[in-house]
């Protein structure tokens, strides 16, 4: 099989922030034709693959993209239209050889992954493939529907709140089957909504499509979660609808601390009250629960929190392949977020992937704060059958187009994919 590309062309679009981000589309000779668009993160990790912004103020605030549509149009179109290519993974070769830098900063990793999502979709198009089957063969593995983790309550960088805890998700790990975990969370979040708004606080979303309350204490939305859990009809915990956790503490540390509900807590003060949480509160995983620059705070995160639960990294290793070995061996976390959009192209991500299945580490797929309707991320969860996702609210466009990949995945293959990951 080759890749030829025959068209490439980006162009500026709204993400669902209305901030700008790109689509691009590409086409082969053979008539294939695909489109891929880009999502944006807003709490970052510092390592992460540089998106491209234009910086002229008086346009978007400084956040167009044209510069990087300019390079998709112009100098990568230049080097890859009327090509022939052996795989998309070559593409991606292509694309970090003529950007150069490391961390994709000179065409932008917003340009570059735009068009490695694109050759990935075109490949699989070619071979007469779903996307999942596809990423399924690249990566080895049995695929497999995700547990989507659904983030009902919106925090931190987020949300205009003082809820400094990002976000609070429904994990339906005990659902039977992909429709039973989307019937749960949309149940569960109506109740929750009900539940808010008879307690007089505003049902407005956060950028996830989660609820964004006037809570401060992370304690008092998790009783909330649970009583609605609980409302619903469901049972509360790994049997039924458990709970995950991303405090995303990077956006609270300051100076040394991390600031949570008005108290300065060191390191191993916020792991005791982590410990607390899991011992009240059926939180099953825990991501970013410390700051990315301390990795000691790490080591005894995981050996704490780790026979216990799921701690998972997210701007701490930003799905790069070798910050995730660095993790491995110095036993940082046990799991790992993955953001195809962190490292900038697909075939880096599948490495990343690799690197965490060989070390024991589960991985879960994840969508941005700033997202399209583009639905890679429920094909790529699928196809490295890692068994979790996150895509944000049982509500919202952007968030739910994931969700209902995943049910259309699911009515397409009758059944015939396990659900679930394995938590005990
Ligand atoms: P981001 O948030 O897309 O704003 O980085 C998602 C996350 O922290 O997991
Ligand atoms: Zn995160």
């Amino acid at each position: 099989m080759t890749l030829r590309i025959s068209h490439l062309h980006a162009v500026e679009i709204l993400d669902s922030r209305a901030r700008p981000t790109l689509a691009v589309t590409l086409a082969t000779p053979e008539g294939v034709q695909v489109r891929a668009a880009v999502p944006a993160g807003a709490s970052t990790g510092s390592r992460e693959a540089v998106e491209s912004r234009d910086r002229e103020r008086d346009r978007y605030q400084g956040q167009g993209v044209l510069r990087a549509v300019g390079h998709v149009n112009g100098e990568i179109a230049r080097e890859l239209v009327g090509r022939s290519f052996p795989t998309a993974a070559a593409v991606d070769a292509e694309l970090i050889a003529l950007d150069g830098t490391e961390n994709k900063t000179r065409l932008g990793a917003n340009a570059i992954v735009g068009v490695s999502l694109a050759a990935t979709r075109a490949e699989a198009a070619q071979r007469g493939q779903q996307l999942w089957q596809f990423l399924a063969e690249l990566s080895g593995t049995a695929p497999r529907l995700p547990v989507p983790h659904f983030n009902v309550v919106n925090g931190g960088a987020h949300a205009a709140n003082a809820l400094d805890f990002q976000e609070f998700m429904l994990a339906p790990l005990g659902a039977p089957s992909m429709a039973e975990a989307v019937r749960a969370a949309s149940e569960v979040y109506t109740r929750l909504k009900a539940r808010l708004a008879a307690a007089g606080h505003t049902v407005s979303l956060g950028d996830e499509g989660g609820f964004a309350p006037a809570l401060e204490r992370p304690e008092e939305v998790l009783g909330e979660l649970v009583a609605a859990i609980e409302d619903a009809g469901y049972t509360p915990g790994r049997d039924g609808v458990a709970i995950a956790l991303d405090p995303a503490a990077n956006e609270f540390r300051a100076d040394g601390h991390y600031r949570v509900a008005g108290a300065e807590l060191s390191s191993d003060q916020l792991i005791d009250r982590y410990e607390e949480i899991i011992d009240r509160f059926p939180v099953w995983s825990v991501e970013d629960g410390l700051a990315e620059d301390d990795w000691e705070g790490w080591s005894r995160l995981t050996a704490r929190l780790g026979p216990r639960a799921q701690v998972m990294g997210d701007d701490i290793f930003v799905t790069n392949p070798a910050i995730l070995r660095r993790a491995v061996e110095s036993g940082i976390g046990n799991a790992a977020l993955i953001k195809v959009n962190q490292i900038g192209t697909v075939s880096q991500t599948l490495e990343a992937v690799r690197v965490c299945r060989e070390a024991g580490y589960r991985q879960m797929v994840s969508h941005r704060s700033g997202e399209t309707d583009d639905t890679f991320i429920a094909d790529l969860a699928v196809g490295i059958g890692c068994g979790q996702i996150k895509s944000g609210a049982p509500a919202r466009g952007e968030r739910v187009a994931k969700y209902n990949r995943l049910l259309e995945i699911d009515d397409a293959t009758a059944d015939s994919l396990p659900y679930g990951v394995a938590v005990r």
